[in-house]
């Protein structure tokens, strides 16, 4: 069997389950900052991966995650009063 390495390319697939979800990269290396911010509607979809640029993905919002690793839904703060 071939061996799996670490990031290998592998995609993450983001589903919003409300507007206005942002999914953020971060920099890989000593200086972890936000470098990328895109907004998702209800619905939509962003298939992104791990790159030499991106060293970790932040989700804001209520969206599906389905990874190599499993799947997780992100919650919002405050979800029982503002919905
Ligand atoms: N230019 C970025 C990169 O190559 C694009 C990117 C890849 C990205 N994965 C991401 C942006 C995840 C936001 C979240 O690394």
């Amino acid at each position: 069997m071939e061996e799996k390495k670490a990031s290998a390319n592998e995609y993450v697939i983001i589903k919003a389950k409300q507007d206005g979800v942002n999914v953020i990269g971060l920099t890989r290396g000593s200086d972890t900052r936000f470098h990328h911010s895109e907004k998702l509607d209800k619905g939509e979809v962003m298939i992104a991966q791990f790159t030499e640029h991106t060293s970790a993905i932040k989700v804001r919002g209520e969206a599906l995650i389905k990874t190599a690793y499993g799947d997780i839904e992100s919650e919002r703060k405050n979800s029982h009063i503002d919905k």
